[in-house]
């Protein structure tokens, strides 16, 4: 039986499981994520970008949350680019799982679980994220959780090599 899911806030100690995640995985990423300088595949350069992250989510732009299964960190669940304003209320959800946790439905929880914090906690009204064109189990992930495709960003993102298109996603949350 697949484990549970999970998602909390990142923490400073989640630097050293997240740095051997994409140490591992740096060639199965190399199609999906962006290069990375060299300190992001280390315990330190991931405990400054933690920092980072905890900054952004005290100013109140980012929720950024690690996923769980077993109380092992399997990856990371992002809710970036907050805009709180009344008239907007929307965020962004970025994801990766680590190869060895992939295909057992955590992605597709942890989104699940992000969209209840976008809603509860931090009272947004509409949900993006982009995924690269041939990002198949990524769509998988967003068309399970409501998003529908609107749109393409052409050449917006510089992926393994060369400018990708992006395709664009959405879901309105509620109120
Ligand atoms: C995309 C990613 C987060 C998915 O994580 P996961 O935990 O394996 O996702 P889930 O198990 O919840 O769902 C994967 C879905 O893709 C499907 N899938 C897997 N491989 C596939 C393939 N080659 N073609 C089509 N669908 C595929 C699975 O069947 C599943 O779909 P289902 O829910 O209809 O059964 C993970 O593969 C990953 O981190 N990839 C590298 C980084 C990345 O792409 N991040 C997202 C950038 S937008």
């Amino acid at each position: 039986m697949h484990s549970s899911t999970r998602i909390r806030l990142i923490e400073p100690t989640d630097a050293a499981p997240i740095a051997a995640h994409r140490v591992r995985d740096v060639e199965a990423f190399r199609r999906w994520e962006p290069a990375r300088p060299a300190e992001f595949f280390t315990p330190e350069g991931q405990a400054e970008r933690i920092d980072e992250l905890l900054a952004g989510y005290r100013a109140g732009t980012v929720w950024p949350g690690v996923v769980l299964a077993d109380d092992q960190v399997i990856g990371q669940v992002t809710i970036g680019g907050i805009l709180p304003q009344v008239h907007l209320r929307r965020g962004s959800v970025g994801y990766w799982i680590g190869s060895v946790a992939q295909n057992q439905g955590h992605a597709g929880r942890a989104v699940e679980l992000a969209l209840r914090v976008m809603t509860d906690e931090l009272g947004l009204h509409r949900a993006e994220a982009s995924t690269n064109l041939e990002n198949l189990p990524s769509q998988r992930v967003l068309r399970r959780n409501g998003f529908s495709p609107y749109g393409v960003a052409h050449s917006s993102i510089f992926l393994d090599g060369s400018w990708r298109d992006g395709l664009l996603w959405e879901r309105v949350l509620g109120d």
